[in-house]
């Protein structure tokens, strides 16, 4: 059977999504998730408002969902009242992206056309990812709007931060995907393959202070950890995040303990380690910090403070600590090498008590920060060479591979 069947079979009876989609830049974005619930076994039809038609044509999501699309009132002849039999379908009514008007009619009840008509007739849960300018998010009717929603049970999924379709900076930007699908899927208690396992994934790099102004860290951009631990939340696990800083959205549905330096994230993975079945360590952690930061500035040529006197010692190695005493964890590593790549990754298969190592290469562009990446899994059995893949499916990738040695 493969995954997306056993995905499927994991419902006991198959749910329907309605989507609304409203007028706004970021009505594309609907086509990802229409695909994203379709692989978690979910039916999905859709209902957009007129505005939503500029932006993308009810043919696509025809194309996309095989099942009519609802935008006029009155446009399906054989049902006459069509908004009750959508209302009547639907295991969940999601709006995304949800447009500042039409977050403002449903606060109010008003219905003046398919999307809100069968908002106010369904008893569906209602979950809505706005999407909008700065200005008209944390405009006053807006953040009322949205409360009001929100006390009436609606599920609201916050938006990101970041460049906007106008130019704009700032909040407004439609959630990720992932994230809203993942919300999706929580609210509909859907089973998945890592439903009542704990994750816990180290991602990001780590910051080490020289003195107030300076400090040691490096190019990781968390993006592959972060994938994880979203794709694992996806799939129903329990994640607890332990992340370096970095500029990534955290992901919904997972908890996120957010550090500084590495020994602030030995700490926090120490703690989430014990009670988890799959750990994996994605974090870039600095292999040295200096001694003690300095409590001022340290002056160029100062005898006393001299930049270039400052005395390093090595930092604990998070990975090779916690490993050398897991039970029944599922420990997976990462090697990051700029050589001998997957040489280095089998000798930190034993050195780090890892059951699966995942090498990659690094260095002149490779890896850190971008959005794709090309690995080999490195275990007791072999080494396995992967495709070049995006983040986001590798995730996937590499829990399918730790979901072989949960014990
Ligand atoms: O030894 P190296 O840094 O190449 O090992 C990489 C692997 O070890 C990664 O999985 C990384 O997250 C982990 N690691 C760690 N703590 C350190 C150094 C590396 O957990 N101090």
């Amino acid at each position: 059977m493969s995954e997306d069947e056993s995905r499927c079979e994991a419902a006991s009876h198959q749910k329907t999504v309605l989507l609304g989609v409203t007028g706004c830049i970021a009505a594309y974005k609907s086509c990802e998730i229409v695909r994203l619930l379709q692989k978690a076994g979910v039916r999905v039809k859709v209902v957009m408002t007129e505005h939503a038609t500029e932006f993308v044509g009810p043919l696509t999501f025809r194309s996309l969902t095989h099942e009519p699309v609802g935008v006029g009132l009155f446009d399906n002849p054989s049902d006459p009242i069509h908004h009750i039999s959508l209302a009547q379908e639907a295991d969940l009514f999601l709006i995304a992206p949800c447009t500042a008007n039409v977050i403002a009619k449903l606060a109010n009840g008003l219905a003046d056309d398919l999307l809100t008509t069968t908002a106010l007739a369904t008893t569906a849960p209602l979950v809505i990812a706005p999407a909008m300018n700065v200005n008209m998010y944390e405009n006053g009717a807006t953040r009322y709007n949205i409360g009001k929603l929100h006390i009436r049970g609606a599920r609201i999924i916050e938006t990101g931060d970041g460049y906007l379709a106008c130019g704009d900076v700032g909040k407004g930007r439609l959630a990720d995907v992932e994230d809203i699908v993942s919300a999706v899927l929580d609210e509909l208690g859907l089973s998945r393959d890592l439903a009542g396992k704990r994750v816990m994934v180290t991602a990001g790099p780590t910051v080490e202070p020289i003195d107030p102004v300076r400090y040691i860290s490096n190019h990781s951009s968390g993006k592959t950890g972060y994938a994880i631990a979203r794709a694992a939340a996806l799939r129903g696990a329990d994640v607890t995040l332990v992340s370096g800083p970095v500029s990534i959205a955290p992901p919904e549905a997972v908890r996120t303990v957010r550090v500084r330096t590495a020994l602030e994230m030995f700490e926090a993975a120490q703690e989430a380690f014990g009670a988890a079945d799959i750990a994996v360590f994605a974090a870039a952690v600095a292999d040295v910090r200096p001694k003690q930061a300095a409590p001022r500035k340290l002056k160029k040529g100062e005898a006393d403070a001299a930049l270039g006197a400052i005395e390093l010692v090595e930092n604990p190695d998070i990975l090779a600590t916690l490993a050398s005493s897991k039970k029944r964890q599922v420990v997976v590593g990462f090697a990051a090498e700029t050589d001998d790549v997957v040489a280095n990754a089998e000798k930190k298969l034993s050195t780090k008590h890892a059951d699966l190592v995942v090498a990659n290469q690094v260095g002149e562009g490779k890896a850190f920060g971008t959005d794709d990446n090309q690995v080999w899994f490195v275990d007791d059995e072999g080494v396995e060479e992967l495709p070049r893949m995006s983040k986001e499916r590798l995730a996937d990738a590499i829990l399918d591979k730790a979901l072989e040695f949960v014990r």
